[in-house]
């Protein structure tokens, strides 16, 4: 349990919102004025405040720094016609973070101190969500353990934190992805299902080698044979084949992503066939040689829904059909924006007002 929440907010003296470039904002570079911030200590949450954001001291036996317990999420508000924060189904975010954090040793938070501190920040850095075309406020609450301690165990300190960015598209082109097969993201029994960092630090080397070949991503692979399609670590992946939905089912080396989810919800209520199975390399690289792979996209939150021009394998790039063409992924991308814009009604109660 929290103690009861009490904020204390310490506001800036200037705000820098003026000096920010609305028409072209960059993916994760600019924040607000504001971040929260909380303690965990002696087995409670505590000290619950929001000072103006910046640097903060840390101390350098900090594990996190050394060890990697640091874990996060990431969500997204919109403006929404009266101005107000729309933030795009910030409990399921809550859930998922306490599943990474039992994985990675860290305690629970409490869905009162995720709404509530969120509500608080957002409040008042509300004037950073932009209202531009295909921009939001990308929300990043994150924890990392903060003993001063650099042996290996289970910490007793963690710090939870929220930033906020105004952020434009992740991906500002169709994304071009190679299959990996010798790298692996996670294994069976590791922790690729949870939002750690480790998992992404360790998937930028095989990330950067492809991007010197041209490509955006990689398109990962099971660790143990790497025949069989995973995720693309900024984002779950997904298919058209002739008229079926097909993505991945969910293991524990792939993240059970939020938007993944909101696209087969959606996919479903429309009447399509679909699919939530194993897909193998084989099986897809034959479906593209035949033409029936229709469509081939991304779904995560920052990358929405991000449609695939190619897939590489084995020094051969297989162009995916003209994005005009691609009635399914062209749809939820607009319905899933009306939503989150408040411009389409919310059948499934995802949006929370703040
Ligand atoms: C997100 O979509 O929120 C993520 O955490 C992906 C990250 C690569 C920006």
């Amino acid at each position: 349990m929290v103690e009861t929440m009490k904020i204390a907010i310490e506001r800036v003296k200037k705000s820098r919102l003026s000096e920010v470039d609305f028409s072209n904002i960059p993916f994760g570079k600019i924040y607000t004025d504001h971040m929260f911030m909380a303690d965990y200590r002696n087995g409670e949450w505590t000290n619950f405040r929001i000072m103006p954001y910046g640097y903060m001291p840390i101390s350098p036996a900090t594990p996190a720094l050394h060890y990697g317990q640091a874990i996060f999420e990431g969500m997204k508000a919109y403006k929404g016609l009266e101005g107000e924060a729309l933030v795009f189904r910030p409990t399921d975010n809550w859930r998922r973070m306490n599943i990474s954090g039992e994985r990675i040793c860290m305690p629970p938070i409490p869905e009162e101190l995720f709404m509530e501190s969120l509500a608080a920040l957002i409040d008042l850095d509300r004037a950073w969500i932009p209202d531009t075309e295909g921009a939001s406020l990308y929300i990043r609450p994150f924890m990392f353990s903060a003993d001063e301690y650099i042996g290996i165990k289970p910490s007793d300190d963690f710090t939870f934190m929220i930033i906020l960015c105004p952020v434009g598209s992740y991906y500002s082109t169709p994304v071009k992805v190679r299959i990996e097969t010798h790298y692996t993201r996670a294994s069976q029994g590791g922790t690729g299902y949870a939002k750690a960092g480790g998992n992404y630090g360790a998937a930028i080397y095989p990330a950067k080698l492809a991007q010197a070949k041209g490509y955006h991503q990689l398109l990962w692979t099971d660790g143990k044979t790497h025949e069989y399609i995973e995720e693309s670590g900024t984002m779950n992946v997904m298919f058209v084949i002739d008229d079926t939905l097909v993505t991945p089912a969910l293991s524990d080396s792939i993240l059970a992503g939020i938007t993944r989810d909101s696209v087969l919800t959606m996919a479903r209520s429309w009447g399509m066939k679909v699919e939530e199975r194993k897909i193998s390399v084989k099986e897809l690289i034959e479906a593209m040689e035949a033409g029936r792979v229709k469509e081939a996209f991304g779904a995560g939150t920052a990358a929405t829904i991000a449609h695939l021009e190619l897939i590489g394998y084995n020094g051969k790039d297989y162009y995916l059909p003209p994005i005009e063409s691609r009635t399914f992924s062209n749809n939820v991308f607009a319905e899933l924006e009306g939503i989150k814009r408040g411009l389409k009604s919310d059948p499934f109660g995802w949006i929370v007002k703040m």
